[in-house]
């Protein structure tokens, strides 16, 4: 496996298919009264947060310390980063605290890149998110979410369908879901309208649509996507409740879908916007199952990135 996880490329198939079943292993822990392993003890991930996150800072707190990892939170607010560190500094102090993993969201797309790319830490680099780029640890979740619903836990997605619904112009998710999707023998079928589709989208591969409604009883899983209005410089759509009318998931759609078909959204969701309240609240909704898989998968990542079974080997574990 490669030592960083900046992008879904940096995955084999295999290795994909490794951090889901390890994923699965380690599900069991949190079903215990006792949520721990001593696997990363002494070992040192730091949170590197330059954007505000709430769901995925404290899954990857929380599978750290399930690992009995020491965990060191770092939010650029109120940190000399808002005094005007460069990035460099910021990696070379965390290396001199000896971080052995540092787990890094930032608003602009490649800078997890440039960490793992250069020399300034020896440690592991795992992307939280970065701008408009890639978020793999939520395109993994996803992924074992549809796994253990529509595969019995086990094996690749091939044979089913994926729609991503929505704001794929502005989504790190989007993208990342699309490279895995495709990885793990599915198909992902882009929704959004023209102007948040992106320019180049016939090199992603994929299958794509304008029309929600032409794909909506064909496909096995939806995500949706939230609406990025932070991101957004200039008016992508007339209204929103226009957007919601021709791309939001609501009822009437839901019923128009096959029985079992999940319906996932990364969190955090614009409720009427993207997804109606009672869809996303209802018996084929995942969204909430989405944050605790996280916290498993999350624990994977760690554990293969940082300790493994040759690091066991070695310290003897
Ligand atoms: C996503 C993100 O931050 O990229 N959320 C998340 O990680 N749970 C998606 C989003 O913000 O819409």
């Amino acid at each position: 496996m490669n030592r960083h996880l900046v992008s879904i490329n940096d995955l084999t198939k295999d290795d994909a298919i490794l951090i889901l079943d390890t994923a699965k292993e380690l599900a069991q822990i949190s079903d215990r009264p006792v949520k721990k392993l001593p696997t990363l003890r002494g070992r040192t991930i730091v949170n590197l947060f330059f954007e505000d996150s709430t769901r995925t800072r404290i899954s990857f707190e929380a599978a750290a310390k399930r690992l009995s990892a020491d965990v060191i939170n770092f939010s650029a607010k109120g940190s000399s980063v808002s005094k005007g560190e460069s990035l460099k500094d910021t990696a070379q102090t965390l290396q001199s605290m000896g971080a052995d993993a540092v787990v890094i969201r930032h608003p602009a797309s490649g800078a997890p890149n440039l960490l793992a790319s250069r020399n300034w830490i020896n440690a592991v680099v795992i992307n939280a998110g970065d701008g408009t780029h890639e978020h793999p640890t939520q395109a993994l979740l996803d992924s074992y979410t549809i796994r253990k619903h529509l595969k019995n836990n086990q094996g690749d997605l091939s044979g089913l369908r994926i729609a991503i619904v929505g704001d794929i112009l502005h989504s790190r998710v989007a993208r990342s879901n699309a490279l895995l999707i495709k990885k793990l023998g599915a198909t992902p079928v882009l929704v959004a309208p023209p102007t948040l589709m992106p320019k180049g989208i016939n090199d992603w591969e994929c299958d794509f649509s304008f029309n929600l409604d032409e794909i909506i009883e064909n496909v096995d899983s939806v995500m949706m996507l939230r609406v990025q209005q932070e991101r957004m410089t200039a008016a992508y759509f007339p209204t929103a409740r226009e957007y919601s009318r021709n791309f939001g998931l609501n009822s009437a759609r839901l019923k128009k879908m096959k029985k079992n078909a999940l319906v996932l959204h990364p969190g955090p969701m614009n409720r009427g916007m993207e997804i109606t309240a009672e869809v996303a609240d209802s018996t084929n909704s995942v969204v909430i199952e989405q944050v605790a898989n996280g916290v498993s998968v999350r624990m994977a990542v760690l554990y293969l990135l940082l300790g493994g079974p040759q690091n066991e080997a070695e310290s003897g574990n």
